[in-house]
């Protein structure tokens, strides 16, 4: 039975740039070695001028029907002034709530061919390879009550709610100490313990689980010292387990080491590792329709994809290894560009990686 991919390329740099990845996808599928049948919806803005709202019914029942879904980019400054529920965003939130997909997992790996692309001297970030697992479907993006509230005075006041359930904890940390045990075995959970209730229960479950897990080496970070380590000496770090808001943050201080957004993938998993792939940076509408944006986030969304959800982690391998000799030659998009290499457009970058396939 063909498996099925659905593909939401969404708005800005998100078309350009999943042009490419289907290309990889298409490659393996004409050869005979991907049986896969790939199936395109709107979401986000686009799904917005498509149906009036940015998850249309199609699109989620698509994403239901699917063994896994790529997913480009969301947003745009012509949706910026839509109510909440209609912006651009809601799309990819809704998507990962219906679906379930609690583990967000952000590789944050620096190519040795990119050293000098970082802002940190090369010594800091060489060999960089630190994997942040973000929960995805709880904490203060979901937690209710939320809202914008005027009182008796007039004045209005906005609140939101951070609220994480120990199964919530116990199933991210989980995910987590899983992947720690198949890398360096060595876990730094991320939280505010000084401070917030939350995540003195957050501590208390990772701990719990960490008895299942004794192999692996647990340690404990407050976030702001977190962020402060990764710009310091990021190499310390193997693996993190965060929230939700506090993942988002950090994971894009990760990618700014590895030298550029446009590198990193993403795979956001359900418990049965059902999966949406996507590149961890948004739709740039500053660099839209130019040809310029990188597709090597998505591509290697797509490895991760056959990696996680697939079952093809031979597919996986060759694309990896093919994004690795495309940078040998010195090819570059702008966002990586550096002194002695050859600069080229998302097309050319996609047909690169392609030849080397
Ligand atoms: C991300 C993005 C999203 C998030 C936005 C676009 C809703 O920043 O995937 O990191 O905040 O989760
Ligand atoms: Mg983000």
């Amino acid at each position: 039975m063909s498996l099925k991919i659905a593909v939401m390329p969404g708005d800005g740099i998100g078309v350009e740039i999943i042009a490419e990845a289907v290309k990889v996808l298409e490659h393996y599928k004409s050869n005979g070695r991907l049986d896969a049948e790939l199936t395109n919806a709107p979401v986000g803005g686009a799904g917005y001028d498509a149906a009036g709202k940015p998850l249309p019914d199609e699109t989620l029942a698509l994403a239901k029907a699917s063994d896994a879904i790529l997913f480009g980019a969301i947003g745009g400054p012509e949706y910026d002034g839509l109510a909440r529920e209609l912006r651009p965003e809601k799309g990819l939130l809704g998507l990962r709530s219906e679906l379930e997909l609690f583990a967000n997992l952000r590789p944050a790996i620096l190519y040795p061919q990119l050293a000098d692309a970082s802002s940190l001297k090369p010594e800091v970030v060489s060999g960089l390879d630190i994997m942040i697992v973000r929960e995805l479907t709880g904490g203060i993006y979901f937690g209710e009550p939320r809202g914008i509230e005027t009182d008796a005075s007039g004045e209005r006041k906005g609140f939101n709610t951070l609220v994480y359930k120990e199964s919530e904890i116990d199933r991210i940390s989980r995910v987590a100490f899983d992947i720690a045990m198949k890398r360096g075995k060595r876990l730094c959970s991320v939280d505010k313990a000084n401070v917030l209730e939350v995540s003195e229960l957050w501590r208390e479950v990772v701990v719990k689980a960490s008895a299942d897990y004794p192999e692996v080496e647990l340690s404990h970070m407050y976030v702001d010292n977190a962020a402060m380590q990764l710009v310091k000496w990021p190499k310390q770090f193997d693996v993190m387990v965060t929230k939700n808001m506090f993942g988002d943050i950090l994971s894009d201080c990760a990618a700014m080491l590895t030298g550029s957004i446009g590198m990193l993938p993403s795979a956001s998993l359900d418990a049965n590792s059902k999966g949406m792939y996507e590149p961890i940076h948004g739709s740039a509408p500053d660099i839209a329709g130019k040809g310029i944006a990188n597709p090597l986030a998505t591509i290697l969304s797509v490895a991760m994809m056959l990696r996680y959800s697939l079952d093809h982690a031979e597919l996986a391998d060759e694309i990896d290894a093919a994004v690795g000799r495309v940078l040998d030659k010195g090819l570059r998009t702008p966002d990586i560009m550096a002194n002695g290499c050859k600069e080229v457009g998302t097309v050319e970058m996609g047909e690169a990686v392609l030849a080397e396939l």
